[in-house]
């Protein structure tokens, strides 16, 4: 009793605190301060949120992006899908079985359906077959049941907008990494009234917010983006609508292309590797291909990284995990060691983490960002400044 009443003064200071600065949900469009803004950090590999702090929060909702913020990510990660009603949103799962509360709504119960999704026959509720109101009345649940339960139920399927403004609201310069995901069953389900396709709205609306200009140039500095895709034709299609650096994502060694059915081996080669770096800067591969596992022992890398290098290509692989089932023994069930073997011995350019807090905190202690300094006293200025309002 007594220990839950202490609690409550901190809590309600919070309240003021965030009640002070409150501001309506979502002002569109994002109104950050871009040119004052701490800058993106470069000179070490890209701590990539994946689906934003989704180690801790329900997946790709704005409270997992705004934890991954806080927790020093470079990029926050979606994948991008369409509503029925042709609203892009934030969603990895064709279907929404699996990660929200569907299964309580009656009046949902017979939305049910079976559509082949990359050569596979899936029954599920899908994303395409709802319109974004109805998305919206939905609660996103966590994926692993080993991971915290406490927030399902609690949070909202997010539109890539809302997402984006989540990133320039952010208090220094966060990138965006949206995937453009499953383009091939979106194109078939959900059709736009202009005839447009789905990679013509994603990139409409990166264009809507600003995001423009090649790798590394002064305006994609300013508000930095990856566009990600599994669909090579995808890429290709959006070659000439924008610059903005694209990542070709590489998925296990027994999946082929959902667009142009090749091969791991095809996509893989240096022919292959000669012909994408026209459209894209870098690659994304799941990491045990890079280096394969076998008893959950790593085994002799594969020289993938070393030749997309010699092709002037990035590599970002995914998917990087805290807990024990996910590291492999070598790695003394410790995410830090995983990490400097990846870094360090494997010389990777990002890494997409579920736990970015665990990654931005193993980079801070090995190869620190000299730039925080100035960032953390400025802080605490500003929190001391805050506070005395309320003296
Ligand atoms: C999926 O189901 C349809 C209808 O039953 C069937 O025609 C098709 O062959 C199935 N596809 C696969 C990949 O099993
Ligand atoms: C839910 O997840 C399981 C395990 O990953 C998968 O086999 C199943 O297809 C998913 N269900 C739907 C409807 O997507
Ligand atoms: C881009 O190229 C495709 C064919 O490669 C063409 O159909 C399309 O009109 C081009 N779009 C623009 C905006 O130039
Ligand atoms: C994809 O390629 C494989 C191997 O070449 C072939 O067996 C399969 O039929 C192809 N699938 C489609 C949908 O074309
Ligand atoms: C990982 O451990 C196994 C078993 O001890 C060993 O055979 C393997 O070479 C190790 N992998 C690397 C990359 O050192």
């Amino acid at each position: 009793m007594s220990s839950s009443l202490s609690g409550f003064a901190p809590f309600v200071f919070l309240l003021l605190v965030i009640g002070g600065t409150a501001r309506p949900l979502y002002p569109l469009p994002g109104k950050g301060d871009h040119g004052t803004k701490q800058p993106l950090q470069t000179f070490r590999p890209y701590n990539v949120a994946h689906r934003g702090s989704n180690g801790e929060l329900p997946e790709e909702t704005r409270e997992a992006y705004l934890r991954a913020i806080e927790e020093g990510a470079d990029f926050i990660e979606t994948d991008i899908l369409s509503s029925k009603d042709g609203v892009l949103i934030c969603f990895h799962d064709v279907t929404l079985d699996n990660t929200t509360d569907i299964a309580k709504y009656k009046e949902f119960t017979d939305r049910k359906r079976t559509y082949e999704v990359e050569g596979v026959n899936i029954t599920g509720f899908f994303v395409v077959d709802f319109t974004l109101k109805e998305l919206k009345s939905l609660r996103v649940n966590q994926r692993y049941c080993f991971r915290d339960q406490q927030f399902n139920g609690k949070f909202q399927i997010i539109t890539f907008e809302e997402f984006i403004t989540i990133a320039l609201d952010a208090p220094r310069v966060v990138g965006i990494y949206p995937e453009i995901k499953n383009p091939v069953l979106i194109n078939q389900h959900v059709k736009w009234s202009d005839g447009k396709r789905f990679e013509d709205r994603f990139v409409e609306t990166l264009r809507k917010y600003g995001y423009k200009g090649s790798y590394l140039s002064k305006h994609w500095l300013k508000q930095p983006a990856f566009i990600q895709s599994f669909a090579p034709t995808s890429l290709v299609y959006i070659s000439n609508q924008t610059d903005l650096p694209k990542i070709f994502l590489i998925d296990n060694v027994d999946i082929s292309t959902q667009d142009t059915n090749q091969s791991y081996w095809e996509i893989t080669s240096d022919t292959y590797l000669d012909y994408i770096k026209q459209y894209v800067v870098g690659i994304g591969p799941w990491k045990d291909t890079i280096v394969p596992e076998v008893n959950n022992y790593v085994m002799t890398p594969s020289d993938l990284v070393a030749r997309a290098h010699a092709h002037n290509l990035q590599v970002h692989p995914y998917t990087y995990r805290n807990e024990n089932k996910f590291l492999h023994f070598n790695f003394s069930q410790d995410p830090y060691k995983e990490y400097d073997y990846w870094i360090n011995k494997m010389g990777i350019d990002g890494l997409f983490t579920d736990f970015t807090g665990s990654l931005h905190n193993f980079q801070e202690w090995t190869t620190p960002n000299r730039q925080d300094d100035k960032t953390a006293s400025e802080l605490l200025h500003k929190i001391a400044v805050l506070a005395s309002a309320y003296e």
